[in-house]
């Protein structure tokens, strides 16, 4: 199977956003999950700038290429098992 591609942005306004908090994924991610992620790390995917909302929704990061607004350790957790539970 292949693996769920997760791109956690550390650019500068995600990283003073909380994504330090979503790096713990790759230092310990939770055993159901943890041979079944291929994790990357981009320095700004640009959805800070481009994004359709007045503030910054960050920290950001893509599961499968589907972008994580506001995300948190959780809520990537669930997006990866969600996309288990569907495969
Ligand atoms: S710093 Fe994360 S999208 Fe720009």
């Amino acid at each position: 199977m292949e693996k769920i591609k997760v791109k956690i942005c550390c650019g500068t306004s995600c990283f003073v956003m909380g994504a330090s908090q979503i790096q713990i994924l790759e230092i310990d991610p939770p055993a159901d999950i943890k041979d079944k992620i291929e994790i990357e790390e981009s320095r700004c995917m640009e959805h800070c700038h481009t994004n359709v909302s007045k503030y910054n929704r960050g920290p950001f990061v893509e599961v499968n290429g589907e972008v994580i607004e506001e995300a948190n350790f959780e809520k990537v957790v669930n997006k990866i098992r969600e996309i288990l539970n569907k495969d």
